[in-house]
């Protein structure tokens, strides 16, 4: 198993915001996280990532448990995450943003650089967008980086944190396409994402949070149709009014 959660709890003040959550990823999945908007999902993401500590459970990576591990080691060993807001390093080229993930696994600068351009062109980068400042990228631009960014380290495992908001249906379409040719290329996937057709499309395998907890987990037709799922959309009652349809077209606020 690449990756195996185990309840794990995560508490802000009052507040479980992971709530004994069990998930696991095998090699070369790509594996979907949804849940309405609250429900969890980035911090269950952060704790997995390192970025927070938790208050129960275990973390392990190939086999290994990484509970409490930092996030850089964590990152060495072939985890990394994006980010739902984006922040690149604004002055810094696209190029250079790369770079900075690059780095990790290339010492020399030039060899960073090098290495970065065959990255962005992995993610659909053209050529003539490397030299901007990444402050000067629109959103479907920051998405991409945001994935470049990661893929630069050369990670075993992603987790993708909504790499689609905000993207117009052709760019949707497009970045589906480069999930797809990424896992081909070797890397296993967990993602967070509320374009249900793309999960949908992409997934072999979902987890449904809702305040917290795993309330249901199955492939993407069992989870359309689970009743539990669609009521933590739109409320109880919901999936009698709607015939348990798909929560299809449920937007991110
Ligand atoms: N650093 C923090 N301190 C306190 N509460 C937090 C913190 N981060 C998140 N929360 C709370 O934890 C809960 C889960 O938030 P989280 O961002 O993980 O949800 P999410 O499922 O990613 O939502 P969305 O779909 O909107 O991105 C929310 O109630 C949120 O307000
Ligand atoms: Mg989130």
């Amino acid at each position: 198993m690449m990756l195996k959660v185990t309840e794990l709890t995560k508490i802000f003040g009052g507040l479980k915001a992971v709530d004994n959550a069990s998930l696991e990823v095998g090699q070369g999945r790509i594996v979907a996280l949804i849940g309405p908007n609250g429900a969890g999902k980035t911090t269950l993401f952060a704790c997995i990532a390192g970025f927070l500590p938790i208050n129960q459970g275990q973390v392990q990576f190939l086999g290994q448990d990484i509970t409490g591990l930092k996030v850089h080691d964590i990152s060495r060993r072939g985890m990394v995450r994006t980010f739902q807001i984006t922040q690149p390093f604004a002055k810094l080229s696209v190029l250079e943003n790369i770079a900075v993930g690059s780095h990790q696994l290339h010492a020399r600068r030039a060899d960073a650089l090098a290495h970065a351009r065959t990255i962005a062109e992995r993610v659909g980068m053209p050529a003539s967008m490397l030299d901007q400042p990444a402050a000067d990228l629109t959103v479907a631009g920051r998405k991409r980086l945001e994935l470049a960014r990661t893929l630069a380290t050369d990670p075993k495992l992603l987790l993708l944190d909504e790499v689609m908001a905000g993207l117009n249906p052709q760019e949707i379409h497009e970045i589906i396409g480069i999930i797809r040719k990424i896992r081909d290329s070797g890397v296993t996937i967990l993602l967070i994402e509320h374009v249900m057709h793309a999960v949908m499309s992409l997934s072999e395998h979902i987890y449904v949070l809702s305040y917290g907890k795993i309330i249901a987990q199955g492939a993407p037709r069992e989870i359309v149709n689970n009743r539990d799922v669609v009521e933590a959309y739109l409320g109880r009652g919901a999936a009698d009014q709607m015939g348990a349809e798909p929560a299809q077209g449920v937007e991110h606020a």
